[in-house]
């Protein structure tokens, strides 16, 4: 049995809340109707609960429940944590997984046997920051055409800007589909994402991730640390409900960050973003597609990204399908203001910072906002502030 904590009342009463005419971070998406509102409850729920290794934490993982990292400013956001992951990279280039994975666990259940260690022919190590999960739902509703008419991988405009659709199949389904979540755009639906989660976060085999892995430790050693058989995350006998159906069912019904208050600085900004082109890649509207839900039926999507993957310089080296270890899906800038620390490392501790390190397919957009007037980066900075 779980340990619901307290704090999932406290969030429970509040949201659904606004502030004036804005939806506060947290909140389900505004016209939800009410069989809605009791899957996005049971969804946060489930996903603030706190697992045990009697639940199938473990043997080893990241955290121990998917709010410990999306907390900030509210259950759903991100954290102050990064993950590991590693691999070998040999000099002419080639990426080499090094004990079937690349994301190496934190933590591991007592009595701590499957503690798993970055191997010493490791020579990549990278970082990853968590990425906020507010208006998820409207992104997943984004058709793969949209996307995918968005790239361009062989700069045919000449703009310097390419961008690439990121092809997969979709665990969920089997499908192919086009990817736009993770900092690789390595899933195309937020079940996938769910379940991927539950397993290489937190260690919890479910229907689409079924096995323990624990890198670098033997399939014996892992049978003896991992107390739990067989599938971990089984149906609600109340609700029919898997976990990974109710995190699925909260991301998606939760709403986005609304903007700030927009002033006359702001909006010239907003110009300055545009005429930068800063705008080729943060692509300021999307929309989603017909959909039978109207919550999700040809909505506007203002998340600041196309969802294609850049090289833009900053890579982490690490190849992970659909990406090659240069490439970085852009990030949403909604909700920015709410964010610290940026980029995918965490390692930009401001929007500046963070607008200074892009290089690469970005370089034209960089010297144009170097050669900005201090006024004029002021208010681009002040634009991405009201985000
Ligand atoms: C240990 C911290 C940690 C835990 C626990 C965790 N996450 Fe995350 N989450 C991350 C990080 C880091 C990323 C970015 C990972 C990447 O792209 O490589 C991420 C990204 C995501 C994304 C992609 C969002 C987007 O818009 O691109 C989703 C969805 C997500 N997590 C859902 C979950 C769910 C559901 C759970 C619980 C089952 C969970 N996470 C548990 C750290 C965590
Ligand atoms: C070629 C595409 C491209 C262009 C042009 C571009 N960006 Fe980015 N931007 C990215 C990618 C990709 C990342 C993620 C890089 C990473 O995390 O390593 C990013 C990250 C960011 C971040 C950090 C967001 C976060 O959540 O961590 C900010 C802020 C940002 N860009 C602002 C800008 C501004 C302002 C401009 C114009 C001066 C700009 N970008 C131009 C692709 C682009």
């Amino acid at each position: 049995m779980k340990s619901r904590i307290l704090l999932a009342f406290s969030v429970l009463l509040s949201f659904g809340q606004t502030a004036g005419d804005r939806v506060l971070p947290g909140s389900p998406l505004p016209g939800i109707r009410s069989r809605e509102l009791e899957l996005f409850r049971l969804g946060l729920e489930d996903f603030i609960a706190i697992e045990t290794a009697e639940d199938g934490l473990g043997p080893s993982f990241n955290g121990n429940s998917c709010a410990s990292c999306h907390s900030v400013p509210a259950v759903g956001g991100i954290s102050t944590m990064t993950e590991v992951r590693a691999g070998h990279r040999d000099e002419d280039g080639k990426f080499t997984v090094l004990n079937g994975g690349t994301l190496y666990h934190l933590f591991s259940i007592p009595p701590h046997q499957c503690q798993v260690q970055i191997p010493a022919e490791a020579n990549v190590i990278a970082r990853r920051a968590p990425i906020a999960l507010f208006g998820d739902g409207l992104i997943e509703a984004i058709p793969d055409q949209t996307i995918i008419a968005l790239e361009d991988p062989e700069d045919r405009d000449g703009d310097g800007v390419k961008g690439r659709a990121a092809r997969l199949t979709d665990v969920a389904t089997g499908h192919p589909r086009i990817g736009r979540f993770g900092w690789k755009a390595q899933h195309a639906t937020l079940l996938a994402f769910s379940a991927d989660a539950y397993m290489n976060e937190m260690g919890i085999t479910n229907d689409l991730f079924r096995e323990e892995a624990a890198l670098g430790i033997t399939p014996e050693q892992l049978k003896r640390c991992s107390p739990k058989r067989g599938i971990e995350d089984v149906r609600n006998r109340r609700t029919g409900l898997r976990s990974i159906d109710n995190f699925e069912n909260f991301m998606r019904l939760l709403a986005p960050i609304g903007r700030g208050p927009i002033d006359s600085e702001v909006r010239a900004g907003d110009g300055l973003f545009k005429s930068t082109g800063c705008a080729t890649c943060h692509t300021p509207l999307l929309m989603t597609g017909p959909n039978v839900n109207p919550l999700f039926d040809s909505q506007r999507v203002e998340l600041y990204a196309d969802l294609l993957l850049h090289n833009i310089g900053t890579g982490d080296g690490i190849e992970q399908e659909p990406a090659t270890g240069e490439e970085i899906r852009t990030p949403a800038l909604w909700g920015l203001r709410f964010r610290r620390s940026l980029l995918h490392d965490g390692s930009a501790a401001t929007a500046e910072e963070a607008i200074r390190r892009h290089g690469g397919e970005a370089k034209r957009a960089l010297d144009r906002f170097t050669e900005l007037t201090d006024k004029d980066r002021r208010a681009l900075i002040h634009f991405l502030d009201s985000l």
